[in-house]
């Protein structure tokens, strides 16, 4: 049965990294070359990349997405006393193609079966988010691709979700969100999405402004909240 919250979907508006793709997929790959510590390292280059968004909205100077990725990269290597300029640059590129997790592709699918618009609303740069989108093979399943670039500040700034809004030409109310960053998930509820918090990890909720409709474990729950089956 459609949850009422997603009665009147026009649109499913989907965040990028750890949503739809696999962050950690870049340094698993390589984990032989990372060395043991590979799942602290991943961990704390993604800490990193996000405290540097919201850093730089704060600071109000803003670089894109791929840079800003390289400089977590660099400080995070560093802290771990891993001087490779050969591994940083290896890393930038799997980034490039980072796995879709195992669902993503056929939820995609059956929600362009139905009829349902969809989109990507990314903090990455428009080069990133094309490339992963490409190497997923999800292409004929993303009607668009919207990047914070076109407004210059990271997410959970409002004018990231206006983007969608003014892009798609729907109504906030009638756009479904889905973002596993529970961070994320607060912002977009806070300025009016209907949102899906995709918990792939068990986390614990945020005590931010901004509340989730609806909790999912991945996307596979998807379809059967907005009564596509
Ligand atoms: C994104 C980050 C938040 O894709 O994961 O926007």
């Amino acid at each position: 049965m459609t949850h009422p919250a997603f009665a009147h979907t026009q649109a499913c508006v989907f965040d990028a990294y750890g949503t739809l793709f696999d962050v950690n997929s870049a340094v698993s790959r390589m984990r032989d070359r990372v060395g043991p510590q590979y799942g602290e390292i991943s961990a704390a280059w993604r800490v990193r990349q996000l405290e540097y968004t919201w850093l730089r909205s704060l600071m109000k100077s803003h670089t894109d997405f791929w840079h800003l990725t390289s400089d977590a990269l660099a400080v995070t290597l560093r802290t771990f006393s891993i001087d490779d300029a050969q591994l940083h640059e290896e890393l930038m590129q799997a980034y490039l193609s980072l796995n879709a997790f195992s669902e993503v592709s056929s939820v995609l699918h059956q929600l362009k079966q139905a009829g349902m618009q969809t989109a990507i609303l990314t903090n990455g740069s428009p080069a990133m988010i094309t490339s992963a989108v490409s190497n997923a093979g999800i292409d004929e399943v993303i009607d668009r691709q919207l990047s914070v670039e076109s407004v210059g500040v990271f997410k959970p700034d409002e004018r990231v979700y206006q983007l969608a809004v003014d892009e798609l030409n729907v109504e906030a109310g009638n756009i479904a969100f889905l973002s596993s960053n529970a961070w994320d998930a607060a912002g977009a509820a806070h300025f009016g999405f209907n949102v899906a918090w995709v918990n792939r990890y068990g986390q614990p909720s945020e005590a931010l402004p901004g509340t989730p409709s609806a909790m999912l474990a991945d996307l596979s729950e998807l379809p059967a909240l907005l009564g596509i089956c």
